[in-house]
């Protein structure tokens, strides 16, 4: 059998599922942590692990780069290398090329591009990116896409959406089925309603484990992505996982989720952890303002990981003025703590048919701030 989601319970349009795996079963709706180069950054697996997240994300263009797909193969596969027991779902290096590579030239068959490390030349296709993602061990394998940027007439996002649809076909047809592993296709189309229902026919036509929604959350604000949802998430099928690319803040989450989707990953909890940004339920707080030199409470009292449980807002604020490396670890602990809390608190009221009533709590909170 290949991976396999199943429907829970619905309240609303959000859904509370399980997804299984050839790594286990991953309750949803997910927050998957990124693992860009085989590590989420400034953690351990079991540190991840401890958090409450059960599966992580891996990036195809970074590894391909360093260590290289091949060697990652030789030496046991991701899963291994990086101590992660559970699934791991791959990106399929597409957005990566476009956002961090130098020099690049695409046609029809794939994207050469120059590495943003040395400079040097890479090819990437359809088949090359499923492969590599075979080569590290993906549970989830994404079709390589080109993501439209924003904004983009209606003639630029056709084009764009349409070579995604034929490349989506090569993906499949080169994919080889394993037990609880799967494709999952990826729906383009920007902010357009016909190329999204275009893009969503063409997907379903082919058929994939899991539809993925890409080209948002870049650049087109919050308002546009939730519409650009209310409209596609209707057009995929009811029973097969949905997956919202790159994706969120915290708000961005629990819209998308009353909206119907089921799994995401996005750097912010990781990268603004790393920032001296906090996510609490009182709303963000930077630990490198000067009012928490002082402060002996702790960042979120009702959070249970080592920043909060441990420490004071003042010990945290003293890491980071110091740039002492703890401080990036703590502050990385505690969001990917409040990301993997959120959606458990999603999940469970989903299943006790509350979810409103929940989300109106969890929105009371943010609005009601910190000071
Ligand atoms: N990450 C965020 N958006 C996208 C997208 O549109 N495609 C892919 N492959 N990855 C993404
Ligand atoms: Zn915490």
């Amino acid at each position: 059998m290949t991976l396999e989601w199943k429907l829970q319970q619905t309240d609303g349009r959000a859904r509370a599922g399980t997804l299984h795996t050839a790594h286990g079963t991953v309750p949803t709706p997910v927050f998957m942590p990124v693992g860009t180069a085989g590590t989420v950054k400034a953690m351990t697996a079991d540190a991840v692990r401890s958090t409450g997240a059960r599966m992580v994300l891996g990036n195809t263009y970074h590894l391909m780069l360093r260590p290289g797909a091949e060697r990652v193969a030789r030496l046991g596969g991701l899963h291994r290398l990086m101590d992660w027991k559970g699934p791991i779902l791959t990106d399929s290096g597409g957005f990566q090329v476009m956002s961090l590579s130098g020099l690049r030239k695409m046609d029809e068959d794939g994207v050469t591009f120059q590495s943003h490390v040395d400079g040097s030349k890479h090819r990437l296709t359809p088949e090359r990116s499923v492969e590599i993602q075979r080569l590290l061990g993906a549970d989830v394998t994404m079709c390589f896409d080109e993501c439209t940027p924003f904004p983009a007439t209606h003639e630029e996002a056709a084009k764009s959406m349409r070579l995604s649809m034929r490349w989506a076909a090569r993906c499949r047809t080169c994919f080889e089925p394993r037990d609880g592993h799967g494709l999952f296709g990826i729906v383009q189309g920007s902010t357009f309603e016909d190329l999204r229902a275009e893009s969503s026919a063409a997907l379903t036509g082919i058929g994939f484990e899991g539809y993925a929604i890409g080209g948002l959350a870049v650049g087109e604000g919050q308002e546009a992505m939730f519409s650009t949802l209310d409209f596609t998430v209707p057009m995929l099928p009811a029973s097969h996982p949905r997956y919202l690319m790159g994706v969120g803040k915290p708000s961005d989450l629990l819209g998308a989720v009353r909206r119907g989707v089921d799994m995401f990953d996005c750097v912010i909890p990781t990268r603004s952890g790393r920032m001296g940004r906090a996510y609490t339920a009182r709303g963000q707080i930077n630990l490198r303002n000067a009012r928490h030199a002082e402060d002996d409470r702790p960042l979120d009292p009702d959070c249970g990981c080592p920043a909060c449980r441990k420490h004071s807002r003042a010990y945290l604020h003293h890491l980071l003025k110091c740039d002492e490396m703890l401080g990036p670890i703590l502050l990385t602990w505690h969001n990917i703590q409040y990301y993997q809390d959120l959606m458990a608190r999603m999940r469970d009221a989903i299943l006790e048919g509350r979810f409103e009533a929940e989300a109106a709590l969890i929105e009371a909170g943010w609005a009601a701030g910190d000071e």
